[in-house]
């Protein structure tokens, strides 16, 4: 972990410096580490543009200008900007970091953001090579960083140290959802909650197959039917000091989708690892909670178990049963995610009765063609939640969209021969009517929303070569919680 440093003053002692400057009339105003060098001549060939990045090599350290654009910031810019440097120039920074703020009048606004993204940068994705990679600069020992500003150092310091364990987090989870289908099966999960649950102080339990089928979880056994791997079925537990609001997180934990006999076409079912980003987001979430300590009464349900081809496996047009109780014809195989989900929900709503639910779940290919790679689709009963996580995610940069989870969508989902259906049959409204299915098991909750992350959580990767993870989800809920305990 690097070590973090807060100062006023500005001295030379760090090797490489960062100074982040805004588009603005004057850019090179009130810079102390610049002066002396000529504003002029710095003017020609740096405007202070997104991403820009100019190396200024002096005695003593090596500066570097780095474009944060116009204001406002957004936190989404801001976190990539230093990302991206961190990232690029990791051949050209040492381990003794300074970040010069004293000319910014805010840097509250930014410094968050900007101590995320450069630690995110020093992520590396190669993970099963076994060629030796060149090591990140921030991964020595003697690592630190020297911050440079005059505004209150407490709040300061808590901001940079809130982007440092947020990053960290971050790239844990980048890990397990980077990780292919046989390295990572359900116990894998199971044992990341336990490792993770120690090491932060709350609850874990991790259920095996016999006692998933002794609780009569019958939706994730099904869907477990084809699988070589047990399922599992993660509860986790944290209670912060003066919590007052209970919360529910649920998240579709499939470690693979072949989309069972319903199979899925080859071109792109690599990806499909990466279909327990919900799981992800809600493990990433009990951890940054914990470690933040807010406080509140989280609860993260994970059903876990990949969806494959086997003799046992269901079939299309099956009858299921599932923990609620309600009895579901599988029309598709391949609509796996909303039935383990649904057998997480009733679990969670019987035994936890939270005052707020949010499922997570990368769950209908409908979501990814509706908002691309740029939103996650959201649905919700009630407005003031919808607003609450639609703000959460325009302040994080982790953005949201509601659509309507309307009665009228409900035929699409009746079955002839059992309560509901998996699917409508029709390629139509998939994201909203996955919604509507998953509404069939809340109970009536009053407070719930449902999160399909499916475009979001791994995409088309500033920082990789193919599309990789994201971690989507953990900052919008972290900063949905903290609004939510702020009242
Ligand atoms: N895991 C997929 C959804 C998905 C698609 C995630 C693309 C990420 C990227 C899900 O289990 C699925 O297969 N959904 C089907 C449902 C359909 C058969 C009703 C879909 O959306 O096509
Ligand atoms: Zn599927
Ligand atoms: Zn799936």
């Amino acid at each position: 972990m690097i070590k973090l440093q807060i100062s006023a003053k500005w001295n030379q002692n760090t090797e490489s410096l960062i100074i982040p400057i805004a588009v603005s009339k004057n850019i090179f105003k009130n810079i102390e580490p610049l002066s002396n060098f000529s504003a002029k001549n710095l003017q020609n060939t740096f405007k202070a543009q997104k991403g820009e990045i100019q190396i200024l090599p002096t005695e003593k350290q090596t500066i570097f200008l780095l474009g944060l654009g116009d204001t406002p910031f957004e936190a989404k810019s801001i976190i990539k900007i230093f990302r991206s440097l961190t990232h690029r120039q990791k051949g050209k920074l040492s381990n003794k970091i300074g970040l010069y703020l004293n000319h910014l009048k805010a840097p509250e606004q930014v410094i968050e953001y900007a101590l995320n993204g450069l630690i995110l940068g020093s992520y590396k994705i190669g993970h099963y090579k076994t060629t030796r990679q060149e090591a990140h600069p921030f991964e020595a020992k003697s690592a630190s960083l020297k911050i440079y500003a005059k505004s209150n150092s407490r709040t300061l310091r808590k901001l940079a140290q809130k982007g440092i364990s947020t990053a960290e987090t971050q790239m844990s989870i980048f890990g397990l959802v980077n990780a292919p289908s046989n390295k990572k099966v359900p116990a894998v999960l199971g044992q990341w909650a336990i490792d993770s649950g120690k090491k932060y102080g709350y609850k874990v339990e991790v259920w095996e197959k016999a006692k998933i089928e002794k609780k009569g979880l019958h939706a994730l056994l099904a869907v477990n039917r084809g699988s070589e791997c047990p399922p599992r079925f993660i509860i986790m537990e944290y209670k912060g000091k003066g919590a007052k609001q209970k919360v529910g997180l649920v998240g579709k934990g499939v470690t693979f989708d072949t989309g069972g006999i319903s199979m899925k076409r080859p071109t792109n079912m690599h990806m499909m690892k990466s279909d327990m980003g919900g799981a992800a987001a809600v493990l990433g979430t009990m951890e940054l909670a914990a470690k933040l300590q807010l406080p509140i009464h989280l609860i993260g349900i994970v059903p876990s178990t990949d969806n494959s081809v086997d003799a046992l496996a269901i079939k299309p047009g099956d009858v299921i049963d599932s923990y609620s109780g309600q009895t579901i014809e599988v029309i598709d195989t391949d609509a796996e995610g909303r039935l383990i989900l649904s057998d997480g929900i009733a679990y969670m709503l019987r035994h936890f009765k939270p005052d707020t639910l949010i499922d997570l779940a990368t769950l209908t290919g409908s979501a990814v063609r509706t908002f691309g790679y740029h939103a996650g689709a959201l649905f919700s009963n009630n407005d003031k939640l919808a607003a609450a996580l639609s703000k959460a995610g325009d302040t994080t940069g982790e953005r949201v969209w509601r659509l309507p989870v309307w009665d009228v969508y409900k035929d699409e989902m009746k079955s002839d021969i059992a309560d509901i259906k998996n699917f409508s049959g029709r390629p139509m409204a998939g994201a909203i009517t996955a919604a509507i299915f998953l509404q069939n098991f809340i109970e009536d909750h009053p407070n719930w929303a449902h999160l399909d992350i499916a475009g979001v959580a791994f995409n088309d990767a500033d920082f990789s070569m193919q599309k990789s993870a994201t971690a989507f989800g953990i900052r919008l809920l972290v900063n949905y919680l903290e609004n939510l305990v702020k009242k």
